[in-house]
């Protein structure tokens, strides 16, 4: 009987949320190193950005996502997304005791395990820089490394309206980005999952600038894969899992925008 039962959960789809369309730079990641597994994807793009608004707004937006998720049954949860990861991913744990749950962090620990001695630049939403947990994890390497945080309010804007490139694009960075960039910045870390779709507009604004671009969605995949596989709920068989995304928007062209950043070629 508990075989049984541990044998359907293990059919279930692992859930993903972000604050909007970012979260599927994770997702894709996913897709590709558990392909028997199916996936529901929510995007609250609704209430989308997070980055900007106050904690507990986050973490209310971020429970009911969950449970809607839960709602459906899921057999794991990615939260892929920085700023709800920093200010709800422990109470999760804490709620949800039972289920396999992952968070993504700005990838700070590789850049500095890849670090020359150059300066790193974190590229997050305010609200993941301001958060207790991010400030944790950049004293941990202060003493390693010349890291700058560089917040960046109204940047996920540009990824949720389909807008990947172009010359606001490029005033944006001039203006928000280019005043930390200095002669030795040597890595960029985009601490958001919307800003991966940024990439190589990014990359060509940088030009020949030798600065290399990391992101966690990989990290976050491999582990979100390993807590499944310790718990016994990896699928083994030989199948093209389903993808499903849902979006608070209640608009189709978000569903189908989604698709295709999906497929997106990075
Ligand atoms: N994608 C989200 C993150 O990784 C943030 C975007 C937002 O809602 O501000 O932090």
């Amino acid at each position: 009987m508990s075989n049984d039962l541990y044998g359907s959960r293990k059919n279930l789809p692992i859930g993903f949320m972000d604050s909007g369309l970012g979260g599927l730079s994770v997702l894709r990641e996913a897709v590709r190193i558990m392909p028997a597994e199916d996936f529901i994807y929510f995007g609250d793009s609704l209430h989308a950005p997070y980055g900007t608004k106050e904690q507990s707004v986050i973490r209310e937006l971020t429970f009911a996502v969950v449970e809607n998720l839960l709602k459906q049954g899921i057999k794991g949860l990615a939260v892929a997304c920085n700023t709800a990861t920093s200010a709800a991913v422990r109470l999760l744990r804490g709620m949800y005791p039972d289920l396999p749950i992952v968070g993504i962090e700005p990838a700070i620990k590789p850049a500095v395990t890849s670090s020359h001695g150059g300066r790193i630049l974190v590229m997050a939403t305010p609200m993941t820089i301001q958060q207790e947990k991010y400030q944790a994890l950049l004293e941990q390497y202060r003493d390693q490394a010349d890291i700058v945080s560089v917040p960046c309010g109204g940047l996920m804007e540009f990824v949720e309206q389909g807008r990947f490139g172009g010359e606001q694009l490029d005033a944006y960075f001039r203006k928000h980005l280019m005043p930390f960039i200095t002669e030795d910045t040597e890595t960029i870390v985009l601490g958001c999952t919307h800003y991966p779709f940024l990439r190589p507009h990014l990359q060509e604004f940088l030009g020949e600038r030798p600065i290399q671009l990391i992101d966690g969605s990989y990290g976050t995949s491999m582990e979100l894969k390993r807590r499944l596989k310790v718990k016994g709920l990896l699928r083994k068989e030989d199948r093209k899992g389903i993808v499903t995304i849902q979006n608070s928007s209640g608009s189709q062209a978000m569903i189908d925008r989604s698709y295709e950043l999906l497929e997106m070629p990075y």
